[in-house]
């Protein structure tokens, strides 16, 4: 049957001491609302509701992009329950299992999800609800169960007497599965009285005990997974957690690593066999390394797609494809729309931007390549540019093959330097260059012979002679 899950994320988050919402704050580079949506995606949920409150506008941009999620709007936050409410009037009824997450709660895994799932449909239990044990049940609403051990109800920590606060230590994750029909039916069963005046979605266990509908409650193996983020360094700890996760699998699939703790790598990045990430590396968005390559140390690659057998060091990227037996840096920025081919060496210095670097060509040190299309067995002299801005437009250079060019050449844009060509040392390059042409753009040497050294003789005798001062 159909999955839905609804993932409740309209709450503001003060203890976060921030402008932002608190499921926009990234762990691991992505919004701590994007986590949960995609544990529910690998468990099945083919609906998935995000409940925006706070900072609304800037919850729904992160899923702008993404058909399978539809955002409903709690413009009030009256409570868990409400929230719940706001998404069946916006929507209509549930249907099928319906599963309730939190936005703020980020090492779920699907497994979990699709284990709770299974729960309620193969006991045709109305309500399944998650908990857990952690160290300090401060806080959490306590599950109270009756003689035989089945859930009686859960109460929020404010309303728990003090003997159940010392006494009742499972409890409720916060995350449950629902019979979406049930839910449908009973949801305006619940009401306000309590604590803190707020609609308890909590209240639904008991409801149903009352109705005498099937109820249970399954306990996490490991707490941590359910733990929840409300502030800065409960963000910190959650990134350490996933990012152990995240290391622990690359390193089980033959990725090796000198330092994990000292890597961190997104979600949707894969990394190939025999890959060594070196400290200091982070690896973001879709980015994709292939297999026997190095990387890092100090680099930061977003949107990369490397091929096997290259290396990249100390290189901060974007939106950049390295093909196979690359190698790249110390120091290089590769910036959006830049392709290295085969074999290519981007070095030291290096800036690329928006521009093709043909198989086997070289840009060793210290230079600026923009807008660019170069062929294959070129070699730039170190501290070379494109000049490729006038001031309002950009322009094009192209390279053929097996084009030299000297150290300190200015190719001013649009221009063309043909297949073969050689371009001297210190030129600046205005015109076209045709293939296999010579082209020097710098005036002839002077020299005058003794002249540096009469010169030095004439000052260091006006400073004995007290002639000149220092200025
Ligand atoms: C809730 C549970 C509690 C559980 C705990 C686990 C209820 C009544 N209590 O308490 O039993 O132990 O989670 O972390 O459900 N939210 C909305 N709209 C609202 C209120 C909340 O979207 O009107 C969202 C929040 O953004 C947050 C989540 O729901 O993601 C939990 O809300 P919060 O108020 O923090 O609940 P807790 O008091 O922690
Ligand atoms: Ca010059």
């Amino acid at each position: 049957m159909p999955m839905t899950a609804i993932v409740l994320a309209a709450g503001e988050g003060t203890r976060m001491k921030s402008r932002h919402p608190k499921v926009a704050h990234k762990l691991l580079d992505k919004p701590l609302v994007w986590w949960p949506v995609d544990a529910a995606r690998k468990a099945g949920a083919t609906r998935i509701v995000v409940v925006v409150g706070h900072g609304a506008d800037e919850v729904r941009a992160i899923f702008a992009n993404d058909p399978d999620v539809e955002c409903v709007v709690q413009s009030e936050r009256l409570g868990t329950g409400h929230a719940m409410m706001c998404v069946q009037e916006a929507l209509g009824d549930f249907h099928g299992p319906t599963v309730v997450l939190y936005g703020d709660t980020p090492l779920m895994r699907a497994e979990t999800i699709s284990a709770l799932v299974e729960e309620t449909t193969s006991n045709h239990n109305a309500c399944t609800v998650l908990t857990m044990l952690p160290p300090d049940p401060t806080g959490y609403g306590r599950i109270k169960r009756d003689e035989d051990g089945a859930v009686a109800a859960i109460i929020e920590h404010k309303d728990c007497t003090a003997e159940e606060q010392a006494t009742l230590t499972e409890c409720n994750s916060g995350i449950y599965c629902f019979c979406g029909r049930r839910l449908s039916e009973n949801l305006n069963k619940i009401g306000n009285n309590n604590a803190q005046g707020e609609y308890y979605l909590t209240d639904m266990v008991a409801i149903y005990r009352e109705m005498g509908e099937p109820v249970s409650a399954i306990c996490a193996d490991d707490y941590t997974e359910l733990l929840g983020v409300n502030s800065r360094r409960q963000l910190a700890m959650a990134t350490k957690v996933m990012q152990k996760r995240i290391n622990g699998q690359l390193m089980d699939a033959g990725v090796t690593m000198l330092s994990p703790s000292q890597v961190w790598v997104g979600p949707e990045v894969t990394v190939g066999r025999d890959t060594e990430l070196l400290p200091q590396t982070m690896l973001w968005g879709n980015t994709s390394i292939g297999e026997d390559c190095v990387v890092g140390p100090n680099t930061r690659l977003t949107n990369v797609v490397v091929g096997d057998g290259s290396s990249v060091e100390e290189t901060v990227g974007y939106d950049t494809v390295i093909d196979e037996g690359v190698t790249v840096g110390p120091r290089a920025y590769l910036r959006p729309g830049t392709h290295l081919c085969d074999g290519a060496h981007v070095g030291t210095h290096v800036e690329i931007k928006n521009s093709t670097i043909g198989a086997g060509s070289k840009v060793p040190h210290l230079s600026y390549i923009g807008d660019t299309s170069m062929g294959s067995g070129v070699n730039i002299g170190a501290g070379s540019i494109t000049c490729n801005y006038d001031g309002v437009f950009k322009h094009r250079t192209t390279i053929g093959n097996d084009v030299f060019i000297g150290s300190d050449t200015m190719m001013v844009a649009p221009v063309e330097i043909g297949d073969g060509a050689l371009v001297g040392a210190s030129s600046c390059i205005t015109r076209n260059v045709p293939a296999g042409a010579l082209a020097v753009e710098r005036n002839d040497q002077v020299m005058i012979e003794g002249y540096a050294t009469a010169r030095m003789a004439k000052l260091k005798e006006q400073k004995a002679n007290g002639e000149r001062k220092q200025g």
